[in-house]
C-alpha cells in the first residue's frame, strides 16, 4: 500500500485485526462504510486491515466487496462511495502472534496520528497483539485499544486477559465493547427511565412485580460451532448483553453521563445480585438444548447434528433464570432473564410488570391484568404501556389495551447501526457505552459459580424443539411464581 504522509489532529488509523472473519465483513466494515458516507470519519482516515492472508489491497478489496456488501443496507449501496471508501482501505498481511512481523504494520503505521486498534480475533490472542504493538513503538498514550467479547471464559481467564493488556495500555484507553449498549433502543432505555419523571417513583418494588428480559433469536450456531460449543448461552449471551441490559434497567440515576459515573451505578447492581448456591441454581435456572424443527417456516436440524458440534454436546442453546437484586429498590422483585437460538420468533424485549390493584371496586373480572411496560429492543424498537379500560356497553366490563409509541417513526433521523455508533464513539474518546474491569469481572463472578454449579449437579440441558419458546421448564419457571412469560399471558 501507499502509506499516506498525512499527519495533523485530525489524522486517524483504525487498524483491525482478525480482518478477514467473520464479525469484520458482516459488522465492522459496513459500520464504517456507513460513517464513512456519512461524513462522520475524520478526513484523514485510513482503515488499516491486518489479516494473515497474503494479499494486496486490490484482493482484499474484492473480498471485502462480496463479503460485505450483502450486509449494508440497499438504499445505503452506492459505486461511488464505496470506490472511494475501498480507496481508505489498506491491507497488512501479518501474523498477529508473530512479534518480528509487526515491523511491516509500523511502516504503515508511521505517521503520527490517534491510532485505534480493533481487535476482532480470538481472545487468546489480545495478549500477545497488545505485547507486540507495544514492542513495535505503536502504543502511544492516544491510542486506544478496542476488546471484543468473549473476554474470557471464567474469571480467571478475564483476569488474566485484563492483567496482560493493563501492561501496555491505561484503564482509559481499553473500550471492551458489548454492542448490546451501541443499539439505539437500550441507549434510549436510559432516556425513557431519567429523562422522564412520572417512572421514577414506581421503578422500584413494591410497585414493580417482576421483570422479564427476553432475547429470543431465530439463528441457530450457523457456522460458529468451533467457538460456540465451548461457550453456551450462558458465557454468549448472559454473561454480558443480557447482564448490561439487566443493569440498564435496574440501576439508580447516575450522576452524570460521564462514563465513570455511569458505570459505577451499573457496577453497583452486579455487586448487588444475589449468588447462587446449588439449591438455587437447580430451582431457578433452566438449560435448553434445541432439537430439530421447524424455524422461520424452514425445517433446521436439531444442534447436535449442525456441522462442528460434537453429537454428544452438552452445551446450552438456551437459558432461563431467576436473578434477585438484594438492594433497597428491588428487595423481592425477581428479575427473570432468558434467551435462546432458534426460537419461535426473534424479538429481544423487556418487560416490566407492575404490582396488582390492591383493591378493585370491579370485582373479579376475567380480564383483568397488571399494568406491563413492554419495551421492545428488536427487531422493531417500540414502547408500549398497557392499560385496563372499559369494554363499551352496559356494566362495567374491562379490557386490557396498549398504548404504544414506535420509536422507529418517531423521528426521521437515519438510525446507526451498534457498531457505527460505538466505533464513533471510540474515536470521540467516549467510554459512556463500553465495560470497565471491574463491571466485566464482577458479571463473571455472579456467571462462574453457576456454570459449576450445572457441572456439579451434572444438569444435561433440556430439549426444545427448533421454532419453539424453549422448553417447558421455563414456563414453570415463571408459573411457580404465579407468573407466565409475555408471550404466554
Ligand atoms: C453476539 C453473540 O454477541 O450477539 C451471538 O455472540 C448472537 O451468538 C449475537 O447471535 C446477537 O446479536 P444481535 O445484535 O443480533 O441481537
Amino acid at each position: 500500500m501507499n502509506a499516506s504522509p498525512t499527519s495533523g489532529p485530525e489524522a486517524l488509523d483504525i487498524v483491525i485485526f482478525g480482518a478477514a472473519g467473520d464479525l469484520s465483513f458482516r459488522k465492522l466494515l459496513p459500520a464504517l462504510y456507513m460513517a464513512f458516507q456519512h461524513g462522520s470519519l475524520p478526513p484523514q482516515t485510513r482503515i488499516v486491515c491486518v489479516g494473515r492472508q497474503a494479499w494486496r489491497d486490490a484482493e482484499y478489496h474484492a473480498f471485502v466487496s462480496e463479503k460485505s456488501m450483502p450486509f449494508i443496507a440497499e438504499e445505503a449501496r452506492c459505486a461511488e462511495d464505496w470506490q472511494r471508501f475501498l480507496g481508505v482501505l489498506h491491507f497488512v498481511s501479518l501474523d498477529a502472534s508473530d512479534a518480528s512481523r509487526y515491523g511491516a504494520l509500523k511502516a504503515v503505521c508511521e505517521r503520527s496520528c490517534l491510532r485505534v486498534f480493533y481487535l476482532a480475533t480470538a481472545p487468546s490472542l489480545f495478549t500477545a497483539i497488545c505485547a507486540h504493538l507495544h514492542g513495535a513503538g505503536l502504543i502511544d498514550a492516544r491510542a486506544r485499544v478496542v476488546l471484543e467479547k468473549p473476554l474470557g471464559t471464567d474469571l480467571a481467564s478475564a483476569q488474566a486477559i485484563h492483567e496482560a493488556v493493563g501492561q501496555y495500555l491505561r484503564e482509559d484507553q481499553i473500550y471492551r465493547i458489548d454492542h448490546y449498549l451501541g443499539k439505539e433502543t437500550v441507549q434510549n432505555l436510559m432516556v425513557l427511565r431519567f429523562g422522564n419523571a412520572i417512572f421514577e417513583p414506581l421503578w422500584r418494588a413494591p410497585y414493580i412485580k417482576s421483570v422479564q428480559i427476553t432475547v429470543a433469536e431465530t439463528v441457530g450456531v450457523g457456522s460458529r460451532a468451533g467457538f460456540y460449543d465451548g461457550a453456551g448461552a450462558l458465557r454468549d449471551m448472559v454473561q454480558n448483553h443480557l447482564l448490561q441490559l439487566l443493569c440498564i434497567v435496574a440501576m439508580e440515576p447516575p450522576v452524570s453521563l460521564n462514563a465513570d459515573d455511569v458505570r459505577d451505578e451499573k457496577l453497583k447492581v452486579l455487586r448487588s445480585l444475589r449468588p447462587m448456591d446449588l439449591a438455587a441454581i437447580k430451582r431457578d435456572t433452566v438449560r435448553g438444548q434445541y432439537t430439530e424443527g421447524v424455524a422461520e417456516g424452514k425445517s433446521v436440524l436439531g444442534y447436535k447434528a449442525e456441522d462442528g458440534v460434537p453429537p454428544d454436546s452438552q452445551t446450552e442453546t438456551f437459558v432461563a433464570l431467576k436473578a434477585h437484586i438484594d438492594n433497597a429498590r428491588w428487595a423481592h422483585v425477581p428479575f427473570f432473564l432468558r434467551t435462546g437460538k432458534r426460537m419461535q420468533k426473534r424479538e429481544s424485549q423487556i418487560i416490566i410488570e407492575f404490582a396488582d390493584q390492591p383493591f378493585s371496586i370491579f370485582g373479579r373480572n376475567p380480564s383483568q391484568q397488571p399494568n406491563r411496560l413492554i419495551i421492545r429492543l428488536q427487531p422493531e424498537e417500540s414502547i408500549h404501556l398497557s392499560l385496563m379500560v372499559k369494554e363499551p356497553g352496559s356494566g362495567m366490563m374491562l379490557h386490557p389495551v396498549q398504548l404504544g409509541l414506535d420509536l422507529q417513526s418517531s423521528s426521521t433521523k437515519r438510525r446507526a447501526e451498534a457498531y457505527e455508533r460505538l466505533l464513533l464513539d471510540v474515536i470521540k474518546g467516549r467510554l459512556t457505552h463500553f465495560m470497565r474491569r471491574d463491571e466485566l469481572e464482577t458479571a463473571w463472578r455472579w456467571v462462574e459459580p453457576i456454570l459449576r454449579g450445572w457441572q456439579e449437579l451434572d444438569d444435561k440441558p433440556r430439549s426444545y424443539p427448533a421454532g419453539s419458546w424453549g422448553p417447558a421448564a421455563s414456563s414453570a419457571l415463571m408459573a411457580r411464581e404465579d407468573l407466565s412469560w409475555f408471550e404466554e399471558a
